[in-house]
């Protein structure tokens, strides 16, 4: 049974909830001038990234680092893969050096599944090709409890590429586990029907004013090019129809707050005005993407070592230890 964080799909609601609430008290430390701990000192974690990050990357290495850890970050480009080395032979290699924990990002949809199977590492998911992010879904999680006093009751629209967003889809696992009422707003081409099959509390439409409609949490998703063929709208078109405009917001509940995992394209999925105004939390998730993933670190590296005590513990009770 693998012991790392693969999405959000498999975990109970008690788990993300025990999560968000040691991510809380990690919030604070983010604004202290002194931010170190020493809960993972001695301990080693890899980053491995097979695809571009900004945020990701760096709030995982902060993440590591603030708990004690040594870090080593690892891109496809500057590795043996751009050798023609295999993905198990990499891992294999890595985990020869005996990390604690492995934290990957893949373009294909299962390859930390596959890779968690193999390995007796814990491996975090940092993005599996169109399939989940679970950091992401849990810092916005923790985003939205910092300005709604629950996720029960309220309105999450998710607007944008749905088809190829691993955000979306860890959302919804997420956000269905709390009864939140999820719109599900995009192009008909980009917006898979069988995702209103995860809950029955998931509507799609592909008119963003319907979206938007008495909203508490509008959460804009990037256009991901790099995953489309054959885009079906050119930029201007999309921004027309699925833009999110200062106009928009009178449509929406007046306290609500416009999210967006990042990297934001202005003019594109939103206006600057919108990106840029007070209600606005955008960077906040960036700012909890640390306190969420020194949680997760913590979590999944403490159930490594805690299983490989138990084990050793139970061979030398076998009398098959020294
Ligand atoms: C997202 C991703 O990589 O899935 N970015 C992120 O991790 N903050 C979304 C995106 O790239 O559009």
């Amino acid at each position: 049974m693998p012991t790392g964080l693969l999405g959000i799909e498999e975990l109970s609601r008690g788990e993300v909830e025990a999560i968000l609430h040691r991510a809380r008290t990690f919030q604070p430390l983010q604004h202290q001038s002194y931010k170190k701990l020493d809960t993972l000192r001695g301990r080693m974690i890899v980053n491995l990234f097979f695809e571009a990050s900004t945020r990701t990357r760096t709030s995982f290495e902060i993440a590591a680092k603030r708990l004690g850890a040594d870090t080593v970050s690892i891109t496809a480009s500057g590795s043996s893969v751009s050798k023609g080395e295999s993905l198990v032979d990499t891992l294999n290699t890595l985990a020869a050096m005996r990390p604690d924990a492995i934290v990957m990002r893949h373009a294909a949809s299962g390859a930390p599944y596959f890779l968690a199977h193999h390995l007796a590492i814990p491996i975090v998911n940092a993005g599996d090709g169109t399939h989940e992010h679970p950091t992401q879904a849990l810092l916005d999680a923790l985003t939205i409890l910092d300005h709604k006093p629950a996720l029960e009751g309220l309105r999450v629209a998710i607007i944008g590429d749905i088809a190829h967003s691993r955000v979306a889809r860890s959302n919804v696992h997420l956000l269905a586990k709390f009864g939140v009422d999820i719109v599900l707003c995009g192009p008909a081409t980009l917006l898979p029907p069988e995702l209103s099959a995860i809950a029955t509390g998931v509507t799609l439409t592909n008119d963003i004013r319907e979206a938007i409609e008495g909203a508490d949490v509008i959460m804009m998703l990037r256009v991901q090019l790099e995953r489309q063929h054959d885009p079906p709208l050119q930029a201007g078109e999309y921004f027309h129809f699925y833009g999110l405009r200062l106009d928009h917001m009178a449509l929406a509940k007046p306290d609500a707050i416009v999210m967006h995992p990042g990297p934001i394209n202005r003019g594109r999925e939103l206006t600057s005005e919108v990106a840029d105004f007070q209600q606005s939390v955008i960077l906040n998730q960036v700012e909890n993407g640390v306190a969420v993933r020194m949680a997760v670190l913590e979590r999944v590296v403490g159930a490594h070592v805690e299983a490989a005590r138990q084990k050793s513990g139970a061979v030398r009770e076998s009398g098959l230890g020294i």
